[in-house]
């Protein structure tokens, strides 16, 4: 396995253009799924999760190209079988599950199983397609629906926000017979534009980007071509290594509004930026303060930049405590940022960080998770001495090309066999 030498010290200075985000890019793969016509997916990020989730297309019998950030998806789907080996290494691909039982009246896909950050089940995927009047058994870890007759319309009431439960019942929703408003939906940007490309696609959704999502069906999709949304997780991760390495680093291709929550914490904490309206440049910063956080559902703080705040705290003056609201078991990266000298107790769903502002040092850490492990590589470009990060598998499931373009922004750090 490989794994990441980093040596710490260095500013994270220069210019990095912003990738497609992961999580849109995934739900917009599977709406390829919906139509036998081209859709063509520009701004699409090369990573190990899109490429996963490309190889299930195929296997459902889709025909797919993917070259210079380009994907194109078409042909309809002959197999309608999501199997373990491909779901449980991902989680998003129960996305499939709106798509084809949409199009095609039956679909069969493995439940995802446990992760590293917690139980997540997919119950309310499940409850929303039963409510769209999808017949749904779980039978030998699989969730085999069908619809023989089509889906039908409806309010669904989400006891809770989730984000992919939106995006499965807003794919369904789209070609079911009559009206579906989905209230209590999740906000996120990446639920506008799968919304957007849907719409493109023929589809007649209005309210996406707010918490009641209306859905009026329509009984086709066509192809269509749309431009991913840049990552604002990626953009926020950038954004705390320059901070934490007093660095000066431009983003190009942001969408800095989908980062007001991060934005505006930041500024409390003493980073100073430069905000325009398609880019942002930090600027060097010293005297950092520690600021409590809490993640919630977008437009709130997002979980998946709580590890790289966490990081960022660990340097920050004074004592912050983060919460941690939507998943149980986040905190993996806490004993590997002790390892480097953080300061740092976790009660349930809370962490307490104190800031040292001796800083941290390098230390052999292991990656557990995407975010947790972005945060050890932030942490590690700041500490006194080398880090050797293990298990960075994880890593390129959601940063395309990272070492190259923190090289080229002034990082020390090389890929080696483990
Ligand atoms: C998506 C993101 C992930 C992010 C998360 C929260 C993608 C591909 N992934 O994940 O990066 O961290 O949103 O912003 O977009 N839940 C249930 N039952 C369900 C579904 C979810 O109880 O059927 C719970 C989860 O366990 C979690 C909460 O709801 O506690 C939010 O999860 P959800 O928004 O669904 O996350 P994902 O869509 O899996």
């Amino acid at each position: 396995m490989e794994k990441l030498l980093i040596t710490g010290g260095q500013q994270l200075s220069g210019e990095i253009t912003v990738s497609g985000a992961k999580n849109a890019a995934l739900p917009l793969l599977c709406a390829g799924l919906m139509t036998d016509e081209t859709l063509t997916l520009t701004n699409m990020p090369d990573l190990s999760d899109t490429r996963l989730l490309m190889r299930l297309l195929t296997n459902h019998g889709l025909d797919i190209q993917f070259q210079d950030e380009v994907i194109s998806l078409a042909g309809a789907a002959t197999n309608f079988d999501a199997p373990y080996d491909l779901v449980s290494a991902m989680r998003a691909s129960v996305l499939v599950l709106g798509p084809l039982l949409a199009c095609y009246g039956e679909a069969r896909v493995s439940l995802p199983g446990g992760c590293a950050i917690g139980s997540r089940p997919v119950d309310l995927h499940i409850r929303a397609m039963q409510s769209l009047g999808a017949v749904v058994e779980l039978a030998d870890g699989y969730i085999q629906a069908r619809a023989p007759h089509g889906l039908t319309g409806a309010n669904i009431v989400f006891p809770n926000v989730s984000v992919g439960a939106t995006e499965n019942a807003m794919m369904a929703a789209a070609l079911a017979k009559g009206q579906t408003k989905l209230i209590n939906a999740a906000r996120e940007p990446e639920i506008t534009d799968l919304g957007e490309c849907l719409n493109k696609m023929g589809a007649k959704i209005s309210g996406h980007g707010t918490d009641v999502i209306t859905i009026d069906g329509v009984a086709a999709l066509h192809g269509a071509t749309h431009d991913v949304v840049p990552d604002r997780i990626e953009a926020g991760s950038f954004i705390i290594g320059a901070a934490m390495t007093g660095g000066n680093l431009r983003l190009h291709k942001v969408r800095p509004d989908h980062l007001d929550a991060l934005l505006a914490i930041l500024k409390d904490v003493g980073v100073r930026m430069s905000i325009d309206t398609d880019s942002i440049t930090v600027l060097p910063s010293t005297d950092l303060k520690a600021v409590n956080v809490e993640t919630a559902p977008y437009p709130g703080f997002p979980t998946d930049l709580q590890a790289q705040y966490m990081a960022l705290m660990c340097i920050a003056d004074g004592y912050a405590r983060i919460s941690e609201t939507i998943f149980e078991n986040r905190f993996m990266h806490v004993p590997e940022l002790m390892r480097m000298g953080a300061d740092i107790t976790v009660d349930g769903s809370y962490a307490t960080v104190k800031g040292k502002i001796d800083g941290l040092k390098g230390a052999p850490v292991k990656a557990t998770d995407l975010r947790a492990s972005i945060s050890l590589v932030l942490a590690a470009m700041c500490a006194n001495g080398k880090t050797e990060i293990s298990e960075i598998y994880h890593l390129d499931r959601g940063y395309a090309n990272l070492e190259s373009r923190l090289q080229a922004c002034g990082a020390t750090l090389t890929r080696a066999a483990g």
